[in-house]
């Protein structure tokens, strides 16, 4: 009895024993199979670049590598329509660039290209012309002045042009005398700085009547018959009065009675009837 008590004793302790070594070696093996996968996962996930390099050696390029490649196009391609918008936006919001007295940017950027505004080539001192725009006198706006020349004739008035085109270095020989003889200041307001004359568009014309020099350049000259024929019918050969009376703080001159520009009939017209100035037309100010 005794000994059959032991047998069994010792068997149980057996068992215990067994059990436990048999845990502890499952324990064993399953941790170095975990231990060996964390070692593999690095291997089968390469970085990025890495994962690129091979991709360039290889003919069968992965789907996922396809769709990164696409991706990073777009990112590129949203960066630059982004780069671009922002200068657009730059271009067509000079409000942050700083302004002189005079209605100048302090510091004077030279344009790339001359700027259109729905469609009219505009040179004012917001937007100034690059230095080597020399396009001579618009063809189409010769022949709409002579036209507007005729007209004058025919209702009995002798009109000419006595300046038109001016190229960059004219404009600077010009402004350099107006601000020698009477200031920098007084200058700004009647004479263009070197960039940012309208007459070097090839549009522009300062017109008055023969045998009536001494009111060229004068505000009186608008008083005279001719003068006003002149601003009641230059729309109808596609001329502006551009620096109308009262204008000054749109337009950035003093009235000019004998400064015409040529943007055609269309526009013309609508200027003219709204007794609006270009600026505000093309919604500049
Ligand atoms: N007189 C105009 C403003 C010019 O110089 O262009
Ligand atoms: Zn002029």
């Amino acid at each position: 009895m005794r000994g059959n008590r032991a047998k069994k004793t010792s068997d149980a302790w057996k068992i215990v024993i067994i059990s436990i070594t048999s845990l502890l070696i499952i324990g064993a093996i399953v941790f170095t199979v975990k231990e060996k996968q964390e070692l593999i996962k690095p291997s089968l996930k390469p970085p990025v670049e890495e994962q690129s390099n091979e991709n360039n050696n290889s003919t069968e390029v992965p789907a996922e590598t396809d769709v990164q490649e696409e991706n990073e196009d777009k990112n590129d391609e949203k960066l630059n329509e982004n780069q671009q918008e922002q200068q657009t936006e730059q271009k067509d919001e000079p409000k942050s660039i700083e302004y002189d007295e005079s209605g100048y940017p302090v510091t004077h950027i030279e344009p790339v290209e001359p700027t259109y505004v729905k469609g009219i080539l505009v040179a004012n001192k917001q937007y100034p012309l690059p230095k080597t725009y020399n396009p001579g006198e618009s063809p189409e706006s010769k022949a709409a002045l002579g036209k507007m020349l005729a007209g004058a004739k025919e209702a009995g008035f002798d009109l000419t042009a006595f300046s038109g085109f001016r190229s960059y270095e004219y404009q600077t020989t010009l402004y350099t005398n107006y601000v020698n003889r009477d200031g920098k200041k007084a200058a700004d307001r009647y004479s263009a700085r070197p960039g940012y004359s309208e007459h070097q568009t090839g549009l522009a014309y300062d017109i008055g009547e023969k045998g009536r020099e001494n009111l060229w350049l004068t505000s009186e000259f608008g008083e005279t018959t001719a003068g006003k024929w002149l601003h009641q019918h230059a729309h109808e050969y596609g001329f502006i009065l551009r620096y109308p009376q009262g204008k000054e703080n749109i337009t950035g001159y003093m009235y000019e009675s004998w400064h015409f520009r040529y943007v055609g009939l269309e526009i013309a017209k609508a200027v003219y009837e709204a007794n609006t100035t270009l600026e505000e037309y093309l919604g500049l100010k």
